[in-house]
């Protein structure tokens, strides 16, 4: 997976969101996006599935480029799961997932025996047949991931699937990916500002400001070339300063 000087400006914006932004991230491995709010994750991300277009610059994922030509072909392999929480709130989890399912022309006993089954890997068994609308964020979250898997994808993209989630989700949602990616080789993207967790998850990071690369590498090489920083954070306010961003 890989973006090269890619550049991009909304429609009706006077600002410029993503100012040459390039780099690479190896198949099969935990890959964080990472930089604080505003620098352009969620625009890479969507550009990246094909939800947005670039102004300029190239895609390439899964070794397909991101193109009319590739575009079914690189859905139908990769599972999104969106920064906000996409799940229709008066239907259960159970029929949010057989939605999802269908979608992706699954349906019938293997598709209901996928759903249960990950429902229980998720800790959401009990909760499966309670409207989604009164779940707690990461409950709604484990929900959205699941929905994001069942079509069993090669690549898949997490915006920010931390936030607004408490504690002991957040550690679940942690240990799947590092088991996901462990026991069935998916390659994982995820975004995060939270660059103390990216550091103990992410075998490669790129760290993102303003719209371009700051930082790509292993997070604990890293930390160990810049002689005074003790974690990624360090590393980060080195490059970036401490500046407000808002
Ligand atoms: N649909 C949009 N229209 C106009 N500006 C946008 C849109 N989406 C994002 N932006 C702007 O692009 C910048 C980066 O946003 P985003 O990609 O969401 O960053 P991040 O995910 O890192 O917080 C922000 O300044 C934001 O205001
Ligand atoms: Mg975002």
């Amino acid at each position: 997976m890989a973006v090269q000087d890619l550049h991009k400006t909304y429609p009706g914006s006077l600002e410029t969101t993503l100012r040459g932004l390039s780099f690479r991230f190896h198949e099969g491995k935990i890959a964080g996006l990472l930089g604080p709010n505003g620098a352009g994750k969620t625009t890479t991300i969507s550009i990246l599935c094909g939800l947005v277009k670039a102004g300029s610059g190239s895609v390439e994922v899964m070794g397909l480029t991101q193109d009319a030509v590739h575009r079914e072909k690189i859905k139908s392999a990769l599972g999104v799961v969106p920064q906000q929480i996409a799940l229709f709130p008066q239907l259960t989890a159970y029929e949010n997932l057989e939605y999802f399912g269908n979608l992706y022309g699954f349906k019938g006993p293997g598709l209901k025996s996928q759903i249960l089954s990950l429902l229980e890997q998720f800790g959401l068994e009990k909760a499966a047949h309670k409207e989604t609308g009164k779940f707690s964020g990461g409950m709604k979250r484990r929900t959205n991931i699941i929905a994001a898997i069942l079509h069993r994808p090669r690549l898949l993209i997490l915006d920010e699937p931390t936030a607004g989630v408490d504690v002991q989700s957040r550690t679940m949602i942690l240990q799947f990916l590092k088991d996901y990616n462990r026991a069935e080789g998916v390659s994982i993207l995820y975004t995060s500002h939270l660059l103390e967790e990216a550091q103990h998850l992410c075998e490669e990071v790129v760290i993102m400001d303003e719209g371009k690369q700051v930082l790509q590498g292993n997070p604990q090489t890293l930390v160990s070339a810049n002689p005074g920083c003790r974690h990624l954070e360090d590393v980060f306010l080195h490059y970036t300063g401490h500046a407000l961003r808002d």
